[in-house]
């Protein structure tokens, strides 16, 4: 058969670029958009050595003050920022005045597990976003209250959770828990029953394999930066609706990714980079980005991506990368022009 007559354009892609088209759940600066000389004069309820906006006058922030401990906090108060300073502990009263806080951020300071005492997170019955992002957190936080939409303890040393700290928490639909000491064992079963998650990020931390009991509801999966060394074949069944999963930076191998472990039809992008594969895993047709660069892939086979080639039968692959592999484009099959036929951009060198 010759079937070379669909367009087919090669970008041979050098150097670094931004390979994801979004990432809506990363970590960002929810403050209102402002600049601290933008802050009004503190209102009469706010604590005198933090600002409080004239025209939100809910939120307070205390950031950049090097303290050790928390200012007083007026009631009225949803907002509370302490960023970038040296905290170390929470009294469980610390927040009495103000149980209806609903975004608590306390990235960048020098808390300990230990010193936040008893319920005080608990205790706050509209809470919805907290952030411990660079602390000295040793365990996840917890008790938390089920309110919770947010949580995100980014850049600690968790290595520690206990097997109930999310039951009950219904609307958690995102949890960031990158660059932690976080292995399978502590993980398995932590995150069942949340069914409203979402977003799970547990990259740049100790897996050796993925964890078990994950929720079926989940879009976004990101394990990058692990010693994950293999899939089992069943372990993506389950999901109902997971459409971006990071698995690059491990230590996959062909022998590790049986038959169709990777075939999930609800999957719009997979990064297989920077792992230890000789062949190209098979992936469900619907896929539309697939990131495979530095590996020791040298067999392009039409057949991870189209089992049959036809009217309907292709591939929706847009972006594949290549790079870093040992392939050539003399070793690409003249099939594939047929079943990759969405193709925008395929990087070889
Ligand atoms: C609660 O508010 C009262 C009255 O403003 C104040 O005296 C007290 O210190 C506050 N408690 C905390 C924990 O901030
Ligand atoms: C974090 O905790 C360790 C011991 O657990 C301590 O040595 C270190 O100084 C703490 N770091 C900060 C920033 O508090
Ligand atoms: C969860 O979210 C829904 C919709 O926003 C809300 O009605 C419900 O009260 C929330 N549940 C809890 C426990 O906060
Ligand atoms: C992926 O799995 C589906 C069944 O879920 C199957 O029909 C399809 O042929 C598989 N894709 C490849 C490339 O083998
Ligand atoms: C690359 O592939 C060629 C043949 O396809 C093989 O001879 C060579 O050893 C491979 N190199 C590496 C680094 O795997």
């Amino acid at each position: 058969m010759h079937l070379n007559t669909l367009p087919l354009f090669f970008f041979l892609i050098s150097g670094i670029f931004c390979q994801y088209d979004y990432d809506p759940y990363y970590p960002s600066e929810p403050d209102y958009g402002y600049a601290p000389s933008m802050y009004g004069p503190s209102t009469a309820v706010c604590a005198p050595e933090c600002n409080c906006p004239i025209t939100y006058p809910t939120a307070m922030y205390c950031d950049n003050l090097k303290l050790k401990s928390l200012p007083i906090v007026p009631s009225g108060i949803k907002y509370l920022y302490l960023r970038n300073n040296m905290i170390e502990g929470i009294e469980e009263n610390a927040f009495d005045n103000v149980t209806d806080l609903e975004w608590l951020i306390l990235d960048n300071n020098h808390l300990e597990n230990s010193k936040i005492k008893g319920r005080v997170f608990a205790k706050l019955k509209n809470l919805k976003k907290l952030h411990i992002n660079y602390n000295n957190l040793t365990e996840i936080v917890g008790p938390l209250p089920n309110t919770l939409d947010d949580l995100q303890l980014t850049h600690n040393k968790i290595s520690k959770a206990n097997p109930n700290t999310f039951e009950g928490l219904v609307n958690l639909t995102v949890i960031h828990l990158q660059h932690n000491a976080l292995s399978e064992d502590t993980l398995s079963g932590v995150f069942k029953g949340l069914n409203s998650l979402l977003y799970l990020d547990l990259s740049f931390n100790k897996l050796s394999k993925l964890p078990l009991g994950l929720p079926p509801n989940i879009l976004m999966l990101y394990f990058d930066n692990n010693q994950i060394t293999n899939i089992p074949a069943e372990y993506f069944k389950g999901f109902k609706a997971l459409q971006y999963l990071r698995l690059s930076h491990n230590k996959l191998t062909d022998s590790g990714i049986p038959g169709n472990a990777l075939n999930i039809s609800t999957l719009v992008e997979l990064d297989l980079s920077y792992n230890h594969l000789k062949s190209i895993p098979t992936v469900n047709e619907h896929l539309e980005n697939y990131y495979l660069q530095v590996n020791q892939i040298n067999q392009f086979p039409v057949s991870s991506f189209c089992k049959v080639v036809g009217v309907l039968a292709y591939s929706r692959v847009r972006h594949l990368r290549l790079d870093a592999n040992n392939l050539t484009r003399a070793d690409l099959p003249h099939e594939l022009y047929n079943c990759l036929r969405m193709a925008a951009e395929i990087s070889l060198e």
